[in-house]
Formats: structure tokens, C-alpha cells, sequence
């Protein structure tokens, strides 16, 4: 008996052992993936006025919550520690070996039962009440601070359109959301440094959810509703955002950039930006792959000058999605033809969600504006993409959603159709 208990005490110590190796580990990996160099989405080094917000909140609240941690936690060891039952001494008063007897802790063993602290009470009632109450007022204060707009009526807005599984960004450059977009661009969104860019966050389809970790927190897209939020950079740069609300397979790729410029070059962005696509005619470059477009993927994409194109960015005709040229309900908008505008495709440097660089890795380091002349394509991921989707971002079950494959385009259809998309500026 005593020799079996001797064995169950090291196979009991030696999986706490274990245990306690494999969560030290885990704790150091965790700790040291987020050390590493400039991760993306790391909330803890804001770059705009409203990350620090959520920062200086953040904060203040860990430290309170750490030293009432330690409190609580400290306390139940101390107390456990301290009155443990001591089953030796228990058993050496009762005069057996202290193995066989249930009968050990006795009711003279147990220290005196109380009922009710009227002090204790009244302290762990109060304490936190006063404690919860003033993070609550802190946490109002950078509620109502978030949600302010500093910027005039008149100034940029931008419309967030969450679809399965990328994100739309439509640019009102006069402040007016009422009126059709003055640029349509998918994936990255582009704004002046320095400059509070209110934006208005909805959905095509399911929630999902608009987060740059280091510019701003989260905010939800949820169809038929309009959310406003802010953003705002202090310096250029680039700031990688993810969907942040659960929204179907490939939620995990549905990402998106803000890419921060400084005025001048904002200015010439916007520029370029509002110039349309002009019809290649034969004998241009990219002519061949023009006609590809137009005869697949013109369904769905549109290319401003080439494509006709609704008020709302989504092709004609196909606001009709059940083609009953009644009003559609939302499920038949859940297959809507809209797909990301590809006017200016070549200027961004991610597509399908963000999931992919456009450009080989070098062009992170050229300026954004001029990737599309001096970055080398990213001619495999793009070819493998419009051969075969759903393949490197898988769809919904019945392929609705997403980009549909196309196996019959032969090799040479693929490659004019690369060149054409090349030409969009
Ligand atoms: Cu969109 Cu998750």
C-alpha cells in the first residue's frame, strides 16, 4: 500500500513536471513571436492618434488588473498553503500510519467554522465596485474620444465595404457619401499622413469586422447598416489590417492594407486614381488579353472606360443577381457579381484579399507609387489565381462566393490576360 502510493507520488510528479516543461515553452514561444521585428499587427505600437487612445486606456487597466491578480491569486495560495490539512500530523494524533483511516481530520481537526464578515464583505463589495466604476468612466472617456470626427463635412470619406473575402474602398473625396464614389479600389486603402479620414464601414453580405491594429480598434461591417469610424496615421507607411469578425472558410484571408502617403504624393495618388482605363484597340499591348477579360471576367469585374459600371461599383446588370428584375433579397446578394474594381490593379501591391503580393518581394522597398513601373510581377501567384482560385483560397461549399476557377483559359489566354492586367495603372 504505502510502496503503491510511493509509485502514484513521482508518476504524479513526473507529469506535473512535464506539464509545467511544455507550459513554459509554450509561454517563451508566445513571448517571443511577439517580440519579433515590426509585427503587423501589433497593437502595442500605435501609430495614430486613435491606437494611442485605446493605448493609454489599455494600459493603466492591465496594471490594475495585474496588482488585483496577484492579490486574489496570492491570497488563495497563502490561505491554501496555510490551512492545508496536514494529513501526517493528523494522523500521528489519531495514532495510525496515517494510510487506511477516513476517519483522520476529525472535528476537533478542523480550524473553527464562522458564518459571515460584515467587514470582509462590505471590503470585497466596495473595493471593486470603486475599482470597476472608475475604469468604466475611463473607459466612456475613450469611447466618445474615438468616435469623435475632427474632420470638416467636406472632406475626404471613405465607404469600408466588407464582402467575402476582401474589402472594397470607396472615395468620396468631397465628403459626400450620398453620391456615387469619385475611385473604387480594393484591398488597400491609401490616405494622406497626419490627416483623420472618417470612414463609414457596412457589408455586401455576412458581419465581418474593419481592424488596423496599430491605427485604430475594431469596428463591425454588418450588411444594411452603416458604422462610422476614423483613421489616422502620424507617418507614412504601411499598416496591415484583418477581418476580424468569423465570416465564412477563408475569413483568415480576408486582409487588407493602409497604406499611408505624405500629401504630395496622396495628391498625386488621387490623380492617377481618377483617370479611367482606355479600351486597348487592336495591335496595342495587352490588346489580346483585353478581349480575355471582357469575355470571363468582365461579369464581375470592373475596369472604369471599359466595363459599364452601376452607381454602386457593382457591373450592370448584375444588381439583378437572381435575374428576376425584381429587388433581391440578401441571400441572392450573398452571390452578388461584385468583385474587386481592377481599374488601377497594377498600382496596388496585394490582390485577392491581400493574401498575395502583386509584385516580387523587392518592391516593399520602392515607393508605393512607383511599384507598378519598377517592381517585377508576382507572375506566378497571379497566374496560379486566375487559373485556379478557389485552390489557394478555398470557397464556400457550394461556390458562391469567391472567385471562380477557370480550367478552360489555355496558357496563352493567361499570359495576354497577365499583360492586359499589366496595363491597369
Ligand atoms: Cu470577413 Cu472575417
Amino acid at each position: 500500500m504505502g510502496t503503491g502510493g510511493g509509485r502514484a507520488g513521482r508518476r504524479g510528479g513526473r507529469v506535473v513536471r512535464r506539464l509545467s516543461l511544455i507550459l513554459v515553452a509554450l509561454a517563451v514561444a508566445l513571448i517571443v513571436a511577439g517580440c519579433a521585428d515590426e509585427h503587423p499587427l501589433d497593437t502595442l505600437t500605435p501609430a495614430g492618434p486613435d491606437a494611442e487612445e485605446i493605448n493609454d486606456l489599455f494600459f493603466p487597466v492591465l496594471g490594475v488588473a495585474i496588482i488585483v491578480f496577484f492579490l486574489v491569486q496570492g491570497a488563495i495560495i497563502y490561505l491554501a498553503v496555510r490551512y492545508r490539512a496536514r494529513r501526517r500530523a493528523a494522523a500521528a494524533a489519531a495514532g495510525t500510519d496515517g494510510d487506511e483511516s477516513d476517519d483522520l481530520y476529525g472535528d476537533e481537526e478542523y480550524p473553527e467554522q464562522v458564518h459571515g464578515n460584515l467587514r470582509l464583505e462590505l471590503a470585497w463589495t466596495i473595493v471593486p465596485t470603486i475599482l470597476l466604476t472608475v475604469i468604466s468612466v475611463f473607459t466612456l472617456i475613450s469611447l466618445v474620444e474615438l468616435n469623435k470626427v475632427s474632420a470638416a463635412e467636406d472632406d475626404l470619406r471613405v465607404t469600408v465595404v466588407g464582402q467575402q473575402w476582401w474589402w472594397e474602398f470607396q472615395y468620396h473625396l468631397d465628403g459626400d457619401t450620398e453620391t456615387p464614389p469619385d475611385i473604387v479600389t480594393a484591398n488597400e486603402m491609401v490616405i494622406p499622413v497626419g490627416q483623420q479620414v472618417p470612414l463609414e464601414i457596412t457589408s455586401r453580405d455576412v458581419i465581418h469586422s474593419f481592424w488596423v491594429p496599430r491605427l485604430n480598434g475594431k469596428k463591425d461591417a454588418v450588411p444594411g447598416r452603416t458604422h462610422p469610424w476614423v483613421i489616422e496615421a502620424d507617418e507614412p507607411g504601411r499598416y496591415m489590417g484583418v477581418c476580424q469578425e468569423y465570416c465564412g472558410l477563408s475569413h483568415a484571408y480576408m486582409r487588407n492594407y493602409t497604406v499611408v502617403l505624405t500629401q504630395a504624393e496622396w495628391n498625386e495618388w488621387v490623380e492617377g486614381q481618377l483617370v479611367d482605363a482606355v479600351p486597348l484597340e487592336p495591335g496595342d499591348p495587352g490588346y489580346e488579353g483585353q478581349e480575355v477579360f471582357l469575355a470571363n471576367c468582365a461579369n464581375c469585374h470592373v475596369v472604369n472606360g471599359v466595363t459599364d459600371v452601376n452607381l454602386d461599383g457593382v457591373p450592370d446588370g448584375m444588381d439583378d443577381y437572381d435575374g428576376d428584375n425584381g429587388d433581391d433579397d440578401i441571400t441572392s446578394a450573398l452571390v452578388a457579381g461584385a468583385a474587386p474594381n481592377l481599374t488601377h490593379l497594377a498600382s496596388r501591391t496585394t490582390f485577392a484579399g491581400s493574401i498575395f503580393d502583386l509584385y516580387e518581394d523587392r518592391a516593399k522597398r520602392i515607393p508605393y507609387l512607383e511599384v507598378a513601373e519598377r517592381g517585377y510581377l508576382n507572375r506566378g501567384d497571379l497566374e496560379a489565381w486566375i487559373r485556379n482560385a478557389p485552390e489557394r483560397k478555398a470557397n464556400d461549399a457550394d461556390g458562391a462566393r469567391g472567385m471562380t476557377a477557370f480550367p478552360g483559359l489555355s496558357d496563352g489566354e493567361i499570359d495576354a490576360l497577365v499583360e492586359y492586367l499589366t496595363t491597369l495603372r
